[in-house]
């Protein structure tokens, strides 16, 4: 998963899975435009995944990508994701459970159109968080989040580390009280009730992170197009 539209290290990752024999499926819901060493996040893995979700840098309203090297592995997904129906001019035969997650036209039209403007708007999300960056060379104690090297990242949500969980409560209050919008990372899956039992490794990295970490306004911004 290439969190905030940062790649992560995925050739470490796939060497790995390569090394154990584990299929590698990449998430890139959020890192549509962010590349590793130059390659497109999402294709280093057998099956990637592009969100266009309406939060994402661009959106068909709901619905996604999904990006695969082997040509026939993406037939097989294209089959099951369209009804599983086998072509015929007129029979009904399905020869796989099958599900119905086409992207209608209107929607795919809808993300056409902003694909032409993809690099816009990612060159404007890299533009604010330039300005992000010198912001809070000035704050001690208060660490914008950067792409990692040999990697271009989309910026997708914009990030700050705070010094603890206090530190981060209180700038989520100042920040919120003052009319701009700022959220912790998402609620950890292991404290949501449908998880709370599932086994885990104690998530020591995880849980650093969910105390310190704030995102902040990335939206693109319409002088920029
Ligand atoms: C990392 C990640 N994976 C998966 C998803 C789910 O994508 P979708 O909303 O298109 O189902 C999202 C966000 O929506 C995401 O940020």
């Amino acid at each position: 998963m290439h969190t905030f539209g940062h790649p992560v290290r995925i050739e470490e990752l796939a060497a790995l899975c390569e090394e154990w024999h584990i299929e590698l499926v990449e998430d890139a819901a959020e890192s549509i435009g962010s590349t590793y060493e130059g390659k497109h996040t999402g294709t280093f893995g057998k099956i990637g995944a592009i969100s266009f979700n309406g939060n994402k840098t661009i959106t068909t309203g709901g619905g996604g990508m999904m990006l695969f090297n082997d040509e026939a592995l993406g037939e097989y997904a294209k089959h099951i994701t369209t009804q599983a129906k086998v072509p015929h001019r007129w029979e009904f035969c399905h020869d796989h459970i099958g599900y119905n997650y086409r992207m209608p036209n209107i929607n795919a039209a809808l993300g056409c159109a902003q694909l032409e403007n993809l690099d816009k708007y990612i060159a404007s999300k890299r533009k604010v968080a330039q300005e992000y960056i010198e912001f809070f060379k000035n704050f001690d104690g208060i660490d914008f989040f950067v792409e990692p090297v040999n990697t271009f990242s989309n910026y997708w949500l914009s990030a700050v580390v705070l010094k603890d969980k206090e530190a981060q409560l209180e700038f989520l209050q100042q920040t919120n009280d003052n009319g701009v919008m700022t959220r912790p990372i998402w609620e950890l899956m292991n404290r949501l009730p449908m998880f709370e039992n599932c086994e885990n490794d104690g998530l020591k990295n995880t849980i650093w992170f969910a105390d310190r970490v704030v995102n902040i306004p990335s939206s693109v911004r319409v002088e920029d197009l």
